[in-house]
């Protein structure tokens, strides 16, 4: 298995599985499968460029070439946050589960971001019954803060958030 940045090249690829997982987990994402099914090759790479303006960056998981997993980090922006920044759409194929590729994406994330010198913490916000994401999150040592009521609502039905977060440094 390999973790690599993932480049304008990359990313239509990776966005297919992407797709699956908000099909898959729609309670598990902000995102809608929806609205990113319909977005185009060059779409996905102008999203890519937005990350990367503001000091963020997309890892890919991948085995024998094609992608199993990924997750995002965007740097928080303006002089009274760029100590912050939050990590989201972690995801990895029901194929490959279970042998630690989100624990060694977020592991990945966290030594990459050590070296922007301003980020100190790193946020996350989990479904609260998403057990498998949370216990993900325990193990990588991030700790619930707080839980926010109805926090996410997917077809009508409503998911309390669990707000998580980590010091680097
Ligand atoms: C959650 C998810 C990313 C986990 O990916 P994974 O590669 O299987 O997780 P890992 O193998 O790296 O597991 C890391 C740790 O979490 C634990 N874990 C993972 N899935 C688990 C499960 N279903 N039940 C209990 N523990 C679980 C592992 O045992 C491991 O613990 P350890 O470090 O103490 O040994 C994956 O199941 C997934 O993509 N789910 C759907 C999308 C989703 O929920 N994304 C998160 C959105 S916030």
């Amino acid at each position: 298995m390999d973790i690599r940045m993932v480049d304008e090249a990359g990313i239509p690829d990776l966005w297919t599985i992407w797709v699956r997982g908000l099909q898959e987990h729609p309670e598990a994402f902000g995102a809608s499968y929806e609205w990113a099914r319909e977005v185009s090759s060059e779409q996905s790479q102008e999203i890519l460029r937005n990350i990367q303006s503001s000091g963020g960056f997309i890892l890919g998981a991948f085995e024998a070439g094609k992608p199993v997993g990924m997750l995002n980090f965007n740097h928080q922006q303006g002089e009274k946050f760029r100590h912050k920044g939050d990590i989201g759409a972690i995801y990895v194929i029901p194929e490959a589960r279970g042998r630690g590729i989100a624990k060694a994406l977020i592991e990945a994330a966290l030594e990459q971001i050590h070296s922007i010198n301003e980020v100190e913490i790193i946020s996350l916000s989990v479904n609260n019954d998403n057990l498998a994401a949370k216990r993900v999150y325990e193990s990588c040592c991030f700790m619930g803060y707080g839980v926010e009521p109805k926090g996410l609502r997917v077809n009508g039905k409503d998911y309390d958030l669990l707000h998580m977060t980590r010091e680097i440094r």
